[in-house]
């Protein structure tokens, strides 16, 4: 990859994974020992809620603190949901939104993820915006439609996406073993900044991070960071695991 203005960014996505022990004793043993140059490499973990204060207690390293979901109502009478206000009020400034697991699981639209983005966009947040094709739509040549779908959702609600990273995760890939090889993720995420030079700006295609996502692991991390339009990744499974360091160290050897 040519040494592009684009900070590189790796997330952890802990899904609802993991005890009261772990969240104590992964920040100290693996995130608080990462060796990375913040102004290189962006370093974010999306613990589940419950765990988050507790992460945020052990953390020392310059690695911020996600919310894997955001409740688009605001205090009040929501059972079961937690406003952005509280997550704010946590001095929490990232988010995922339109996880495909959010999106398949409980049913979440197109429409709902561009509100939540744009939700969080306007109060300030980092949104790191999930979009993938299914594997039925990959095999019938459906990638860039599904894609630009959901990216044209969120670009009806957001007008500014200098606070927005594309997650690109081919649901096929997520939890399954099967990467995308380089040369397929990378023609998608060419694909993908395409679509923002001729829907967003030339400016946001040259300047919004794109991630890849889907078995990311210490072993494919490199191959796939080499590539020009790859500036990072969301890590479910190996963001569990001491490999997280490696991947983050992949990206901080980038070239
Ligand atoms: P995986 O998950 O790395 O376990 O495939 C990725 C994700 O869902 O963000």
């Amino acid at each position: 990859r040519q040494m592009s203005a684009r900070r590189l960014m790796v997330g952890g996505n802990w899904k609802c994974n993991g005890t009261m022990g772990f969240a104590k004793s992964f920040p100290a043993d693996v995130l608080n020992k990462l060796k990375f140059d913040p102004k290189k490499v962006e370093v974010v973990v999306a613990p589940a809620a419950l765990h988050i204060s507790t992460v945020q207690s052990v953390l020392k390293n310059n690695v911020h603190v996600a919310t894997q979901n955001l409740s688009l109502t605001g205090d009040g009478a929501y059972t079961g949901e937690f406003s952005i206000a509280m997550v704010k009020d946590m001095n929490i400034s990232y988010t995922l939104t339109g996880h495909s697991e959010r999106r398949t699981l409980y049913h979440e639209t197109d429409k709902d993820v561009a509100k939540k983005t744009k939700l969080a966009v306007d109060q300030g947040f980092t949104v790191l915006a999930c979009i993938g094709e299914l594997l039925g739509e990959r095999e019938s040549g459906k990638t860039k439609d599904v894609n630009n779908r959901q990216l044209n959702a969120i670009r009806e609600e957001c007008e500014d996406w200098s606070k927005i990273v594309i997650a690109y995760e081919p649901v096929w890939a997520i939890g399954t073993g099967k990467t995308a090889t380089p040369q397929i993720a990378q023609d998608t995420h060419a694909e993908i900044r395409e679509w923002l030079a001729a829907n967003v700006s030339k400016e946001a295609a040259a300047s919004v991070r794109i991630l890849y996502g889907g078995s990311v692991t210490d072993a494919n991390a490199a191959e796939l960071i080499a590539m020009e339009d790859i500036d990072g990744f969301l890590v479910g499974g190996a963001s569990l695991k001491p490999a997280f360091h490696q991947i983050v160290e992949a990206c901080q050897n980038a070239k």
